[in-house]
């Protein structure tokens, strides 16, 4: 619409022919001069005052140095995630989202897969993939607890004391390492806490239906148990965690029922282990001859299947308050020669150390360092303190800062399932054959890529909500009081809400170098997200003695037993 200059002249300011033709401009000057002076005053201060805010909020965003805040190594973190709560800063915010992400999980688990062992959280269904015990419920009891989400947790323990752990789904062999780690576990500290007898009674129900697992010539256990027919299934060999992770919970149980034979059955496969000959002192290749004892096949790791073997040699140490020797002197054996054959430095980034792995007899290594060992760093540290070990808080320190990395230089900001060093400058293993891990391939030069990260990622680059990598960061945070810890910690939490996040929960993750979100979203959410990331992060944005490490030892799933000598004093 055009209108002639001077028919425009002869109309007033309102005429409807104007409508839409008028500046926003000329219309707010026309107000303004219409105000009182005192108005355009008042209307001045406010407008140059928020301004200031606005600036000065600018201001602390881009600068806020954590490095001024007492106790903080130099290293910055500017913030990387474009969504997600960010304004989140203190710890009790940061607290509340960690528990919002946890009644979420639980909701969408409720609403579509509640007594079911998964919910699946992309299509909203289910899974009872581990024989229909309800593992993901039974997994966040304590979490919950912990969480102070009093209403979610009657509603799991209602379902809980419930299902009878006898049976399980028709033609399914339960793994008992599994099941001893997270469901024996989850009732028994769900008991701990809440005193209700009915959940004991339910931990012992499953200590029983797996408790024929023992049942073998040599005492060393089969590896999954037919529990409908209450008898285990044969095998020639298991692995040293399945072996060698059931001992915390098989002494509690004895602990809380007053029947030692658990806590005895359990004990057995730690002395036979002890006695074995070994390719190296303290270092125990992952495959168990069960009907001799002998460990003569497999390769030495800190990674899946050998991990929590090591892991649960300190935490019976603390667990019993140091009742035996036996314990602290087989960690140390393990630690020592660990440091001495398994640990190395990344040739290009100076400040990177990992695990890595030796095959059967120690004496090749390969450079993978799994996500799986990021629990390493977590018990170094505790160890440190606990059997005053200063170095192995060095230790910790370098492959906390490693695994962070592994999360901190991806596309997402999740980390990997392993990543691969480069051995030395020339030299390095690039073979993604499941086979041999031990085949030193020669390289070209190496890119610049892989120079700025250390490492290659391998043929694995999923994440599928993993603990590891935050228990230590808790861990780290209450044992040295670094608060740096607690910024890696909220960083991996907003990326996690970034990508992992679906309508119903949460969801295990493809390729963490992939932005393509929808398309990379594995339709899994696994018991342990509830169980063990979501509590290690509420953990470490909760005050240092909530559930103090001086108190409680975690078992490996992030149960927190009560430390025996403490409950009895
Ligand atoms: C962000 O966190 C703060 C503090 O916990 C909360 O008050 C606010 O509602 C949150 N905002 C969003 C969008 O979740
Ligand atoms: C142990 O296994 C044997 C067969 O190998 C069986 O005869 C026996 O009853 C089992 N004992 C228990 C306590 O399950
Ligand atoms: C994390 O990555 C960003 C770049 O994405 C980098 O600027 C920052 O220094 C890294 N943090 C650490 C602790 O290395
Ligand atoms: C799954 O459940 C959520 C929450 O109830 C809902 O928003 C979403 O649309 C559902 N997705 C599908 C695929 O049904």
């Amino acid at each position: 619409m055009s209108l002639e200059p001077t028919l425009r002249s002869e109309l007033s300011d309102d005429h409807p022919l104007l409508n839409g033709q008028r500046t926003l401009r000329s219309h707010l000057k026309a107000k303004w001069y219409r105000l009182d002076r005192l108005s355009r005053v008042v209307f001045t201060l406010f407008a140059l005052t928020m301004g200031a805010a606005i600036v000065s909020r600018v201001l602390i965003e881009v600068l806020d140095p954590f490095d001024l805040w007492p106790g903080n190594s130099r290293i910055t973190i500017p913030p990387k995630v474009d969504d997600g709560n960010k304004t989140a800063r203190t710890d009790k915010e940061r607290r509340e989202a960690v528990r919002s992400a946890m009644q979420h999980a639980w909701e969408g688990y409720r609403q579509y897969a509640f007594g079911h062992d998964e919910l699946r959280p992309v299509t909203n269904s289910s899974n009872d993939k581990w024989g229909g015990w309800g593992v993901t419920l039974i997994d966040a009891l304590d979490t919950l607890y912990i969480m102070e989400l009093h209403k979610e947790f009657n509603q799991g323990v209602t379902h809980a004391v419930n299902v009878d752990f006898s049976k399980a789904s028709k033609g399914y062999t339960t793994p008992f390492f599994e099941m001893i780690i997270r469901s024996l576990a989850g009732l028994l500290t769900a008991y701990e806490m809440s005193l209700d007898r009915r959940l004991l009674e339910k931990a012992q129900q499953v200590g029983d239906a797996l408790f024929p697992a023992f049942n073998t010539s040599s005492g060393i256990p089969y590896p999954r148990v037919d529990v409908n027919a209450g008898h285990a299934v044969p095998s020639s060999r298991v692995c040293l965690a399945e072996a060698g992770t059931v001992q915390l919970e098989y002494w509690k149980l004895s602990e809380l029922t007053g029947n030692p034979k658990y806590h005895q059955a359990a004990q057995r496969v730690v002395d036979i282990l002890d006695a074995a000959k070994k390719p190296y002192k303290g270092l125990y290749p992952i495959w168990i001859d069960i009907d001799s004892g002998e460990m003569n096949s497999g390769h030495i790791t800190f990674g899946g299947q050998g991990d929590s073997w090591y892991e649960y040699m300190l935490k019976q140490h603390i667990y019993s308050g140091g009742a035996t020797d036996q314990y602290r002197r087989m960690y140390e054996e393990s630690i020592d020669s660990m440091k001495q054959k398994m640990v190395k430095r990344s040739v290009f980034d100076p400040k990177m150390y990992y695990v890595g792995d030796l095959d059967s007899s120690a004496t090749r290594f390969s450079p993978k360092f799994q996500h799986l060992t990021c629990f390493v760093p977590g018990m170094l540290a505790l160890g440190s303190k606990v059997l005053d070990r200063p170095d192995d808080l060095e230790l910790a320190k370098q492959l906390t800062y490693t695994c962070f990395q592994m999360y901190n230089q991806t596309a997402t900001g999740l980390g990997p399932e392993y990543v691969l060093f480069r051995d030395s400058k020339d030299m390095g293993l690039l073979s993604t054959n499941h086979d041999d891990d031990f085949a030193v391939v020669s390289l070209d030069k190496a890119s610049d890529t892989e120079q700025a990260d250390g490492y290659y990622l391998g043929y694995d680059k999923s994440y599928l909500l993993r603990p590891e990598t935050v228990e230590s960061l808790m861990i780290l945070y209450r044992i040295t009081g670094d608060k740096i810890y607690k910024e890696w910690g909220w960083q991996i939490f907003l990326d996690l809400e970034k990508w992992t996040k679906t309508d119903a929960a949460y969801s295990a993750y493809s390729d963490v170098t992939s932005t393509k979100r929808s398309s990379m979203l594995m339709d899994s959410m696994e018991s342990f997200f509830l169980a063990e990331t979501l509590k290690y992060l509420y953990l470490l944005f909760s005050p240092a003695d909530y559930y103090s490490l001086d108190e409680y030892v975690f078992n490996t799933e992030a149960h927190p037993f009560k430390i025996m000598h403490r409950r009895n004093s």
